[in-house]
């Protein structure tokens, strides 16, 4: 069901020590957001972290643990990889896929991310499934097709009960990271793009019920701003997340 959502990716950052203590912070802020039109909010920590992480997570259920990659086979000899049930088991309810750095420095393409995509639901996670194009492609005004692609080949051959799980992240890659952010209007224009493909691709209903994140740059200052677009759902944050009061900001920027 579209939801409001806010995502905090914390990348390859903290100790885990420092890990605890943004959580603890997180926690105490945020405390009194589990009111009513409070946003699902889903921390995504580094592997090593999650299990502490999701201890800590604040009490109001509103709040739940993600991860950020997972291995698209369920168990076996693949030294160093971890498993969407390995991550069920420890408490992940969604987990990031399909991530414009997971797609260029670890050569993640469609096929694989469709086999990941099938782990992670048949492993019950929710798939947070990014796309976004280059500043290149942008530049040439090829970013419709460019997405239009990546949804056909990437993320529409999952049935319609499968494709219900999932939550969409826009994420241009020029704005990853850059301090560039898409303008309001600009993210708007591809949000309201991709909830007419899935219109296509399935349905009027289903294209409605998608929750898609904003992600690239989003910060406290701007947050409210893009998430006030009528096909923007919520964020996925980056820097911006591993400061528990920008983050605390961004949640209550509906
Ligand atoms: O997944 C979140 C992301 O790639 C955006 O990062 O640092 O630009 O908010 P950042």
């Amino acid at each position: 069901m579209r939801q409001k959502l806010v995502a905090g990716n914390w990348k390859m950052n903290l100790t885990y020590p420092e890990a605890l203590a943004l959580v603890g912070e997180i926690a105490s802020l945020a405390g009194e957001s589990g009111a009513a039109n409070a946003p699902t909010v889903v921390i995504c920590p580094p592997f090593p972290f999650l299990h502490g992480v999701g201890q800590q997570l604040p009490q109001a259920s509103n709040f739940h643990l993600g991860a950020q990659n997972c291995h698209q086979k369920e168990s076996g000899a693949f030294t160093g990889e971890v498993s969407a049930k390995m991550l069920a088991s420890v408490g992940c309810e969604y987990v990031i896929l399909g991530h414009s750095e997971r797609r260029q420095y670890f050569r993640e393409d469609d096929e694989l991310l469709g086999q990941k995509l099938k782990a992670a639901l048949a492993a019950g996670l929710k798939p947070i499934f990014c796309v976004g194009e280059s500043l290149e492609t942008r530049e040439a005004d090829e970013t419709f097709s460019y997405i239009g692609k990546q949804l056909t080949d990437g993320l529409f051959h999952l049935s319609n009960e499968e494709f219900a799980q999932v939550v969409i992240a826009y994420e241009p890659i020029w704005a990853i990271g850059t301090g560039r952010t898409a303008t309001s209007a600009q993210a708007q224009e591809v949000h309201a793009f991709i909830r007419e493909q899935i219109a296509r691709a399935y349905d009027a209903q289903a294209a409605l019920d998608t929750t898609i994140l904003y992600g690239g740059s989003a910060n406290a200052q701007n947050a409210k701003e893009l998430f006030s677009q009528p096909d923007v759902d919520g964020g996925l944050i980056g820097g911006a997340a591993l400061k528990a009061a920008d983050f605390t900001t961004i949640i209550r920027s509906f």
